[in-house]
């Protein structure tokens, strides 16, 4: 028996706040259209209130993307809701994302409210969205560092004006899993266990580098809709990779009996397309899609994955939509593998022309990070230097 996860991606928003990510409108359509080709049941498109930008570009998602919820955040002010309600008229599944902070040191120096306004504020913040649109979700900004009764208090607020989701971000990416899966415990029997059809969702930041790690605990725990980006982008350290999330279901099927509608052949060539139009990539060791997730250098590594790809990986580069370019050769391959790159290039040596190349290859591979075929081919060519 596996649990449908509902995949929440808000790269075109909590991705797009992070430095040197901001998009333009059409940037923002044609990530929102390949979004919906990988599956993701909603798309968070932006910010309108933001800027004239925003409010253009969830207007033009919510238009063109028909098969996917699209949500638009506000804030609890009616400005904010009805700029985003606005925003999203043409949606044919409109969702309002509404949030408020709910932790002292937010309500003090960010708000200057007391928790009794802040309780006022997204009770009506709820009841107004609701009046405007069918799906209203509500997330308690801070939730993590927030006094737990007062988190309840408000979720439960916000639930009886309306709100059918109810997310609990760690919004600076603070919380351990364990602490993590315990605070979506408590939220389920506190307040979603007498609203059976409410859903939890987990929404991380990866400033200990523990987004993803979190996000499973919470879907554990019972979240039942989780908030990630590809690639991770996202403010400081980013969110949870939504890449990572979905292939640790696919990948450890037998401890998380868990699905999504991600068609994961599809992560690869849209964690690219996110690259090319922000103008930069992820870095080489990035789980799923870096360059070097697939790749194998040492020889030892390589003859047993040229032997089992099995030895040395958990998933197939194939069911992630990456190169299947498994062999890197540099300064740690074997003869194995070079002698496999030579003969895919054409060229069957013997164990003597092997031997020969084998060391004018050692030579190049210290100066040289990676080799590449036409250095391959130069080596043949080369002469033998003297010993
Ligand atoms: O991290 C956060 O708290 C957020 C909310 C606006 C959901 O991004
Ligand atoms: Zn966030």
């Amino acid at each position: 028996m596996t649990t449908r996860i509902t995949v929440f991606d808000t790269t075109l928003r909590d991705g797009e706040q992070a430095p040197g990510c901001s998009m333009t409108i059409e940037e923002k359509v044609r990530f929102a259209e390949q979004l919906e080709e990988l599956g993701v049941d909603i798309i968070e498109a932006g910010f309108p209130v933001a800027s004239e930008g925003d409010y253009a570009a969830v207007n033009a998602v919510a238009e063109r993307c028909r098969r996917v919820t699209v949500a638009a955040l506000c804030r609890t002010t009616e400005q904010d809701i009805i700029c985003a309600a606005e925003a999203l008229k043409r949606a044919s599944r409109p969702r309002l994302h509404v949030f408020l902070a709910t932790s002292d040191i937010h309500l003090e120096y960010k708000l200057k409210k007391s928790r009794a306004e802040v309780l006022e504020m997204a009770q009506r913040g709820v009841r107004l969205a609701r009046a405007l649109v069918e799906e209203v979700e509500f997330s308690a900004e801070d939730a993590t560092r927030s006094d737990v009764n007062f988190l309840c208090e408000v979720l439960e607020a916000a639930i009886s004006e309306g709100a059918s989701i109810i997310n609990i971000p760690d919004t600076v990416g603070y919380a351990l899993p364990s602490e993590y899966g315990e605070l979506i415990r408590t939220v389920r029997e506190r307040v979603a266990r007498h609203h059976p059809h409410i859903t939890i969702s987990a929404h991380c930041h990866n400033d200990l580098g523990l987004a993803v790690a979190n996000s499973l605990a919470a879907i554990e725990a019972g979240a039942r809709q989780v908030e990630c980006t590809i690639n991770g982008i996202g403010e400081r350290a980013g969110n949870a990779a939504l890449e990572e999330v979905v292939m640790a279901f696919a990948v450890r099927a037998d401890r998380l009996p868990f699905t999504t509608g991600i068609k994961t052949q599809r992560l690869y060539p849209t964690s690219q397309l996110l690259s090319e139009i922000l103008g930069f990539s992820v870095q080489p060791n990035k789980a799923i899609v870096g360059r070097n997730a697939f790749a194998h250098e040492a020889g030892i590594h390589q003859h047993g994955v040229l032997s089992n790809p099995l030895c040395y990986e958990i998933m197939t580069p194939e069911s992630v939509g990456a190169p299947a370019e498994r062999i890197v050769l540099g300064k740690h391959s074997g003869r194995h593998a070079l002698a496999k790159r030579y003969a895919e290039l054409g060229y069957e040596l013997s164990p003597a022309e092997l031997d020969a190349v084998y060391r004018r290859f050692t030579r190049l591979a210290d100066r040289k990070k990676r080799i590449y075929d036409q250095d391959l081919i130069a080596l043949l060519q080369a002469k033998p230097s003297a010993p």
